[in-house]
């Protein structure tokens, strides 16, 4: 089912009207397609949708999950990862505190890669991280710490190939997946390891609405696969809000598909997939 720019508009404009969520500054194309899906699987019109999301608070979060995307996974682009062990890591470690932010962390399962990575690293002890996101039921499946098996077993293969690649099980150095998580195959259940968890607080933030909630500044900020849905223009407003919330030397890393192309790329030094702030 089309949807039109109008249907759009009007979406938009009543949600910010009977919510807190504002999607005035997303980018019209996905947030188009998305729509597009919600009709066509509802079989409604954006009116009806709108009517039943005025009185059902139920019903409303369901549609703002549908709408915004929070796809994710363990170790997503296992080339990234293999960049921020080399090149982001090492800076890290001579910190006595390492302050990390996810924005748009979905379910956790970006936290919690980067908390085993630097664990392995011998750096977990000083690590301080946050996730972050608009959603409250991927906050709360983030805390739980709680996935499907069969959801994440697809991903395992991106966890060999980031702390696997070219070892053999029998190598000292091999990390078996037991190492941080407990693996239930008969209910299905992969549940991150409490020492893990214990390392990362999840909380709800709005990107787009909420500035600095923590009471500190960040050596790390990873956000990924989150700013592709915003407009150029709120793009470049949180490049900056991101460059005043890095601590001096302060590290942004964005997803495969992102860039700073705005005004706020003065602010930053570009190198692969690294941004340093300036
Ligand atoms: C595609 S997921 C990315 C997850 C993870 N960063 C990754 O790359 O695997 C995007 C996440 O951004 C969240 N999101 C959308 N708008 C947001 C906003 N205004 N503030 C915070 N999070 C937002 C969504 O709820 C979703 O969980």
């Amino acid at each position: 089912m089309e949807v039109t720019k109008d249907e759009i508009v009007f979406f938009v404009k009543s949600v910010k009207e009977i919510s807190n969520y504002d999607f005035t500054e997303y980018s019209e194309k996905s947030f188009g397609r998305r729509l597009e899906k919600i009709k066509g699987d509802l079989n409604q019109t954006v009116e009806q949708i709108i009517a039943k999301m005025r009185v059902n608070t139920e019903f409303l979060e369901t549609i703002i999950r549908e709408i915004t995307v929070n796809t994710t996974e363990l170790f997503r682009d296992p080339p990234l990862w293999h960049t921020i062990n080399e090149e982001v890591l090492p800076r890290l470690t001579n910190k006595d505190e390492i302050n990390i932010w996810h924005p748009g962390v979905s379910n956790g399962l970006e936290a919690y890669s980067l908390l085993i990575m630097l664990s392995e690293k011998g750096l977990l002890e000083r690590v301080k991280s946050i996730g972050t996101d608009l959603n409250p039921e991927m906050l709360d499946i983030a805390v739980k710490g709680k996935y499907r098996y069969k959801v994440v077993s697809d991903y395992l293969a991106n966890f060999d190939l980031v702390l696997n690649a070219g070892k053999n099980e029998k190598d000292s150095s091999f990390v078996p997946y037991s190492k941080y998580f407990d693996l239930d195959k008969i209910k299905g259940t992969i549940k991150m390891k409490s020492f893990i968890q214990s390392k990362v607080e999840f909380m709800r933030h709005d990107l787009v609405q909420d500035r600095n909630i923590f009471g500190h500044e960040f050596d790390l900020i990873i956000c990924r696969n989150l700013l592709i849905y915003f407009t150029p223009n709120l793009q470049n407003r949180i490049f900056d809000f991101f460059h005043q919330i890095l601590k001096p030397n302060g590290i942004l890393i964005l997803g495969a598909h992102e860039s700073i192309l705005g005004s706020a790329m003065q602010k930053y030094d570009k190198k692969g997939a690294i941004y340093n702030k300036r």
